[in-house]
Parts: structure tokens; C-alpha cells; sequence
């Protein structure tokens, strides 16, 4: 059947499904709300119960079951953060002992189908919640939606969440411009994305960065300062007495980095740096992380569309007797993977988008 092309009310529930839980799990995302609403709305056109459970794998744990109705999903679409809220149970991935309590919540709550919002870490606890449970005989279904600022779940063009965080990023680079420009200064900007550049990328080139500096391009740190440097020389030669350099996280969390390449430490570097024989002065520099401010805020249309959407198309998937599908889209249509292949691809970093970053930085 053509999901796409289907309309809800058309796509019959032959496959029994009565109950679906909703669960928000890892870093929360903006958009996450919208996507709740998206999932709670669409189960109640067909009929369906729909259950909230509190704060990720943790409520699954203690049981923390809460019936949604139209109203309770209501006045939330505009808002950052979830209402379920969020937690990280590391002991899920480990101890099989609390994921069979999770099981048992699931069945005794009469859960049939779950959908799962979060990023790469709750996807995996999704498949193997998922594996399981089809294992010790449940037919439950899954099907999780791409909710993380990190924009690291390559099976899907985008997360619902990154907009809203590389406009928030731009945001600030703008007010720091500001700053910047009457002092003379170099701004050194930490963002988030775990191992992943996109935030410094979309943000960087989006905020006029001199410099961006991702973990996925092969560089050593000292590669990487003499990178910077020669970035400043340029900015200088166009006669630019400011600037502003974005980094990714990952470049010091990532494993097998040195993990002393923050944005305290570059701006260190910056400052120590002297008068080289090319006659270059060098910049004062300050360092800011943008941390959680970040992770925060009301979703951009963008991302409140995509979790309207992704929210509707994973009812649609579930209604049709589908099992273990990652909602996302791919060349910016909505599509559905199976879980085992949506956790294997990692994303690539944009060539083009690096290249353009270099150019229109000289
Ligand atoms: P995100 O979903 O934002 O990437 P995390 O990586 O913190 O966030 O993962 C959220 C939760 O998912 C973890 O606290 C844990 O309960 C579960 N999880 C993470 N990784 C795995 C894994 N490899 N196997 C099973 N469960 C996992
Ligand atoms: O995965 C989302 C994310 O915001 C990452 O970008 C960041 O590294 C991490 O979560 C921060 O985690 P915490 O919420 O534990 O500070």
C-alpha cells in the first residue's frame, strides 16, 4: 500500500492494534512536543488508546503510565523540551533483568504498538527492546521517530530539532558579531552534536564563520590551529578586524582525539600566538559555549511540519502491520526504514557544504 498516498482514515487497522505508547528518550529536542501531539492526534482519529510514559526507558521501568486524550496534547505545539520529559538509563543497555521489567510494564499495560522519540542511543534501547520482546513471543510493534538536535541519525535528511538549533546558534553568533566587532575580537564557539559537525557546519556557514572545525575531517589539533591561523591571516586580508570560529564538540569528546581541543583551549592558542615573520598580529580571542541554550526553545515551522508529519506518517506505518520502522525523509520525502538499517548508516559530512564553508571564508 502507498502510505504516503493514503489518506489515515483510508488505511484499515487489520492488524488489531489497540494501544500505543509514546516514550521521549535521550537529549531532549525542540519539536518533540509537536511530535507527541502528531502521534496522540493521529491514533485517536483511528480509535486508538494512547498512553504517555514519563521520562524515557526510566518510566517504562517504574511503570509510569499516564492515558492521553485529544486535550492532553493540547497548547503544546509551540513548545521546546517534551512534557513526557526525558532521562538517560545507561543500565538499560546492560542489564537484561531491567529491560524484562520494562517488557512485562509493556504487556501489563496492554501496549501494542510503542513509539520511541529520541536520538541514536534510544534507537538502538528501540531495537533491542524490539528484538526481545519478538523473541519471548510479543507482537508489540515499534516505530521511532528522529528527535535530536544532533542531526547524527544519517537515514534521515534531517532530526526533528536541528532547525531550531542552528537558528538558535545563528541567533547568538549574530548577537556576538556585535561584541566582537566594536573589541576587535576573535569569538571561539563550542557547539553540540556529539561526533557529529552538522550544527557547526548549517550554523557556521549560516553565521559567516571564518573557520569550522568538525570532527569528521582527518586533522590533527595542531593541523587544526595552523588551519585557524591561516584563516585569521585571510580575515585580515580582507581587511576584517573580527571574526568568528565555530566548533563542534566532537572535536574533543570524539574517541581518539586528544579530548584537549576545546573552545577554551583554541582561544588560548589564539591569544598565545605571536608575530609570525609574515608580519601577522594576531587577534585577541574569547571562547563561549553555547552548551544547553542550544538544546532549548520554541520549534521553528520547520521542525514543528516534520514532527507533524513523521508523528502522522509513524501511526500510518503501525496501522499497516509494519514493525521496527525509523520515520524520516529522504531527499525530502517522507519514507520508513527497518531500525537495523537505519542505526547502521552513519552520516557522511557534506563535501559541498564543507567546500562552500572554505570559499566564501577567504
Ligand atoms: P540519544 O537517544 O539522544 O542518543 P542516549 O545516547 O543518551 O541519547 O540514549 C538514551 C538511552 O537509550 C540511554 O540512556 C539508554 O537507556 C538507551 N541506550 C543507549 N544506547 C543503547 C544501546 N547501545 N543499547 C540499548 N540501549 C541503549
Ligand atoms: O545528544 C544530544 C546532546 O545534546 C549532545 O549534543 C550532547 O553531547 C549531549 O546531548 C549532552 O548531554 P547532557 O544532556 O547529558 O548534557
Amino acid at each position: 500500500m502507498d502510505l504516503l498516498n493514503t489518506s489515515l482514515e483510508r488505511i484499515p487497522n487489520n492488524n488489531g492494534i489497540r494501544r500505543v505508547g509514546i516514550v521521549t528518550s535521550g537529549g531532549d529536542s525542540p519539536g518533540m512536543n509537536a511530535a507527541i501531539r502528531a502521534v496522540t492526534r493521529s491514533a485517536l482519529a483511528k480509535g486508538l488508546d494512547v498512553y504517555g510514559i514519563e521520562e524515557g526507558y526510566l518510566g517504562l521501568y517504574e511503570k509510569r503510565f499516564h492515558e492521553f486524550s485529544a486535550g492532553s496534547v493540547g497548547d503544546i505545539i509551540h513548545r521546546g523540551g517534551t512534557i513526557l520529559r526525558t532521562a538517560r538509563l545507561p543500565q538499560f543497555k546492560d542489564d537484561k533483568a531491567i529491560r524484562q521489567k520494562c517488557y512485562d510494564n509493556l504487556k501489563a499495560m496492554k501496549i501494542d504498538a510503542l513509539v520511541v522519540l529520541g536520538g541514536d542511543g534510544s534507537f538502538q534501547g528501540a531495537n533491542l527492546l524490539s528484538n526481545e520482546m519478538q523473541q519471548s513471543g510479543s507482537e508489540m510493534r515499534v516505530a521511532c521517530l528522529p528527535c535530536t538536535i544532533d542531526n547524527d541519525l544519517a537515514y534521515s535528511d534531517f532530526a526533528i530539532g536541528f532547525d531550531t538549533a542552528i537558528n538558535t546558534c545563528v541567533n547568538l553568533i549574530n548577537n556576538l558579531r556585535d561584541t566582537m566587532a566594536s573589541h576587535d575580537r576573535i569569538s571561539v564557539v563550542e557547539v553540540m552534536g556529539r561526533n557529529c559537525g552538522d550544527i557547526a557546519i548549517y550554523a557556521g556557514i549560516a553565521g559567516g564563520a571564518e573557520a569550522i572545525i568538525i570532527p569528521e575531517i582527518d586533522r590533527t589539533d595542531e593541523e587544526w590551529i595552523e588551519y585557524v591561523i591561516g584563516k585569521l591571516k585571510q580575515t585580515r586580508l580582507r581587511k576584517k578586524e573580527y571574526g568568528i570560529i565555530i566548533m563542534a564538540e566532537g572535536m574533543h569528546l570524539q574517541k581518539g582525539r586528544s579530548g584537549m581541543f576545546t573552545a577554551q583551549y583554541l582561544s588560548q592558542r589564539i591569544n598565545e600566538y605571536t608575530c609570525d615573520d609574515t608580519g601577522f598580529v594576531p587577534f585577541e580571542s574569547r571562547s563561549v559555549e553555547f552548551a544547553h541554550i542550544q538544546r532549548g526553545g520554541s520549534p521553528t515551522v520547520s521542525d514543528r511540519l516534520l514532527a507533524s508529519t513523521l508523528g502522522f506518517h509513524a501511526i500510518k506505518v503501525l496501522l499497516a502491520g509494519e514493525n521496527r520502522r525509523c520515520i524520516g525523509t529522504r531527499d525530502g520525502k517522507v519514507y520508513d526504514t527497518d531500525i537495523t538499517q537505519a542505526i547502521k548508516i552513519k552520516r557522511a559530512p557534506n563535501q559541498s557544504l564543507i567546500d562552500i564553508a572554505d570559499i566564501l571564508a577567504r
